[in-house]
């Protein structure tokens, strides 16, 4: 196993992909040392730790070294930073701006205990997996690509793109319609595929996607696939631009059923079309508010595409109120990551400066509870109203994404909501009541 303290979760997504595709590791996120150490007190092989100097106003390096050497842990350290200090025999010092395919050779290295740069081979896994949908960032495809099929007892791979073709956008869409969640490579080329991704990646953020033809559909794929990318301002960008041409759709549009109708149908993940619909239905309650203005309105929109990014898939994402949370049997880990999502969101947030300050407080209240920690349905006067019109464009929104088909009963989720809330969030669903018949007059 090996220990990653970063930060920065688009650098960790990076060494992550790109250490897992040549190494058959699991490997960790922890956000401190003393995480990563009370790790290591119980799980015997852990092998490297990567980590910074300093983390905050932590030494972190300095905390996993002592360690190291007074429990005599077989286990080796790479330092994100060259300080200068005496070195340990264990210790690598890599500069801070290491590429990620020279950190991931370090690691590599250091696995290989006589020095060889050879990764060992992959024992268990032959395929390795990709976000489906990730597929999009790329212009051709740098190797094959297939799906996993089961037949009876066995999985068996069924290629659907080849080395060298061209992506096509409707091809990927059609699997995507049809549930695809992961493509696989062959093992050999999962580098290859990460790499091209990875490029690509860089290349779409640092021209924030003037040159591409594709725009609105790689800006979708960025957004959906914010866990596995991460965060960071290019894409607080694509957001923003996203949400202005969501609004001007909303201003020429003149059936708002349309509207969602269209977004009900767009292929993807839950988390990608819950962020569109509940930030339409944002803009219909607060555009009916006149205490709310449009620098209010923009802080609303924005929490609408990373409320979540905190939560790992849609079974977490989709729970919203104690009893559904009571009854999920999640694992302990699970528990805790959906309890306290709202608050580790605000707080991953706050480190983006440009994020304003009314985002990160809806974000923190999303559940219903000022602390951001738990689900409550009794809203209380510190749950403001921007975070009210949030919760209720988000209620409404996940009930139509969930609805099995497109007829949707929105009497009957009005209603649903009211009850829940106690009627406390009926002024904002009568006003997104009001928009859907005065669109069908
Ligand atoms: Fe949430």
């Amino acid at each position: 196993m090996i220990i990653i303290i970063e930060t920065d979760q688009t650098l960790f997504n990076m060494l992550q992909i790109n250490i897992s595709s040549q190494l058959p590791m699991k490997i960790m996120p922890k956000d401190n040392a003393s995480e990563a150490i009370a790790l290591m007190e119980i799980l015997p092989d852990i092998k490297i730790v990567i980590c910074r100097a300093k983390t905050g106003k932590e030494d972190t390096a300095a905390k996993i070294i002592k360690e190291i050497k007074s429990e005599k842990y077989d286990c080796k350290v790479i330092v994100l930073e060259q300080t200068g200090e005496p070195t340990e025999k264990f210790v690598t010092y890599l500069a801070s701006t290491s590429p990620v395919d020279i950190v991931t050779k370090t690691v590599i290295t250091l696995i290989n205990n006589d020095g060889s740069e050879k990764a060992p081979p992959m024992v268990q896994r032959s395929y390795f997996t990709i976000p489906f949908s990730l597929l999009k960032l790329l212009e051709k495809f740098p190797c094959d690509f297939y799906l996993k099929i089961k037949k009876g007892d066995l999985n068996d791979y069924l290629k659907v793109f080849n080395a060298g073709e061209d992506v096509d956008f409707g091809k990927i869409d059609n699997y995507l319609g049809k549930g695809a969640k992961k493509a696989y490579v062959k093992k050999d080329d999962g580098k290859k595929a990460v790499e091209e991704i990875n490029l690509r990646f860089k290349k779409i953020l640092s021209h924030s996607l003037d040159d591409c033809p594709y725009q609105a559909k790689v800006e979708s794929v960025i957004l959906e696939n914010l866990e596995f990318l991460g965060l960071n301002k290019a894409v607080l960008q694509i957001a923003n631009s996203s949400i202005s041409k969501l609004n001007n759709e909303l201003k020429s549009s003149k059936n708002l059923g349309s509207v969602i109708n269209n977004i009900y149908k767009t292929p993807g993940s839950l988390r990608y079309r819950k962020s569109f619909m509940t930030a339409v239905f944002c803009q219909i309650i607060a555009s009916k508010e006149t205490s709310v203005d449009s620098r209010m309105m923009h802080s609303l929109q924005i929490a609408c595409f990373f409320n979540d990014f905190s939560l790992q898939n849609e079974i977490l994402i989709a729970i919203r109120s104690l009893e559904e949370f009571n009854m999920s049997l999640l694992s302990k880990e699970d528990g805790k990551d959906v309890e306290t999502h709202a608050l580790r969101t605000a707080e991953a947030l706050s480190k983006i400066k440009e994020i304003p300050e009314e985002t990160l407080k809806i974000i923190k209240q999303h559940h219903g509870v000022a602390s951001g920690q738990g689900f409550s349905q009794s809203l209380t006067t510190q749950i403001g109203v921007l975070s009210q019109i949030f919760i209720t464009a988000e209620e409404v929104a996940l009930r139509i994404i969930n609805s099995p088909t497109p007829s949707i009963k929105l009497n009957a989720i009005f209603s649903e909501i009211s009850h829940s809330y106690s009627q406390h969030l009926d002024k904002y669903l009568a006003s997104i009541k009001s928009s859907f018949t005065s669109n069908h007059e």
